[in-house]
């Protein structure tokens, strides 16, 4: 498949109804679930040849493909599974409950093209999860990996609904007010879109993605807690779109947008998510467990095994270095 066709980002209905008199500017959606795949952020597969940039799609960072399966680099080997209580869904976590009773931040995820599998995404989210994360993904493992049904801000909305109401205890101490959503591509776009009025989300993290009209970025208003945007380079979709968005966050916010020359595919797929994995670690173990270490990782290029001596072009504001 042609590597621009992959992110392909919403459904085969409603393909003529943009602007939506909900996404005009000035007015803001009651809820970010809009009508179609990834929610109010998102775009119409019919609109998004418009939106695409021109030239190749590509990068020149390696590894990108397929690399070996573990249980992730970090203290709790972890597994993909599936879980009889949360449909439709698929669990990454360590597999047992960490000693010590540790709290597990939750994410919820979204997958590319938002569809509803994301097993494309085993190596990062394994990874991610074995530093002591529970994930819920969209999808199934054998779920489909084409676009005739694709994930909706419903979907994401059932994941944190399932971990508010305590159903992931099984997998640990699950901290509910350390909820993170994020994505990528379609299921970035759905991960803002979910974190859109509903103040249970805590984090956002795109991955690969940004909003594709501008006529819709007035919506960011509504964000409200720091986003951190992890990007291809130039040739990758979100490229653009990322310094927009970053741009017009709202004043104060603390953001993060750092991009890596991989293209709009990322580097998901490489052992442990390759470098997108350590960067996604090290900003979570930041937020989340106050680790001034993976700190100095994002924002100080002269700190050891930095994200910019790993070649990523790194801009930051508003985080507080004391
Ligand atoms: C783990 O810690 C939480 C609070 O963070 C507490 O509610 C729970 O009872 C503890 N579980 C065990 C097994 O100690
Ligand atoms: C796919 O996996 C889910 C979760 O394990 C299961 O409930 C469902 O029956 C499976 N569907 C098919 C078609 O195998
Ligand atoms: C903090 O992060 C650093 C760098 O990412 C890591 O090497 C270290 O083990 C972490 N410390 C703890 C206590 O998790």
């Amino acid at each position: 498949m042609h590597p621009l066709l992959l992110p392909l980002l919403l459904s085969p209905l409603l393909t003529h109804a943009l602007p939506t008199p909900q996404n005009q500017p000035g007015t803001f959606p009651p809820t970010g679930d809009g009508t179609y795949a990834g929610g109010i952020f998102s775009i119409s597969l019919t609109d998004l040849p418009r939106y695409i940039p021109p030239g190749p799609d590509g990068g020149t960072e390696t590894p990108r493909a397929d690399g070996q399966r573990t249980s992730g680099s970090g203290p709790y080997p972890a597994q993909m599974t599936t879980d009889p209580t949360l449909p439709g869904h698929t669990i990454f976590a360590p597999r047992t409950p960490p000693a010590g009773n540790i709290s597990l931040p939750f994410i919820a995820w979204g997958n590319g093209a938002c569809v509803l599998n994301p097993t494309q995404y085993q190596n990062l989210l394994t990874e991610i999860a074995s530093y002591g994360y529970v994930i819920a993904a969209d999808g199934t493992p054998n779920g489909s990996s084409g676009t005739e049904q694709q994930s909706k801000v419903q979907d994401m909305r059932e994941s944190l609904d399932w971990a508010v109401a305590g159903k992931a205890a099984k997998y640990g101490n699950v901290d509910v007010q350390k909820i993170t959503t994020a994505g990528h591509s379609c299921g970035g776009l759905e991960a803002m879109s979910t974190a859109y009025r509903d103040p249970r989300v805590k984090r956002i993290m795109m991955f690969n993605i940004a909003i594709f009209q501008d006529e819709k970025r007035y919506l960011l208003q509504e964000i409200k807690v720091p986003v951190a945007y992890l990007i291809g380079g130039k040739s990758d979709m979100g490229y653009e779109n990322s310094a927009k968005d970053y741009a017009r966050l709202n004043p104060g916010l603390p953001k993060l947008r750092a991009n890596l020359d991989t293209g709009h595919q990322g580097t998901f797929r490489a052992t442990n998510g390759g470098k997108q994995g350590k960067a996604a670690v090290a900003y979570l173990e930041w937020q989340w467990r106050g680790n001034m270490t993976a700190r100095d990782v994002i924002l100080k290029p002269e700190s050891p095994g930095s994200l910019v001596k790993d070649n990523w072009v790194v801009e930051s504001a508003n985080w507080d270095l004391v």
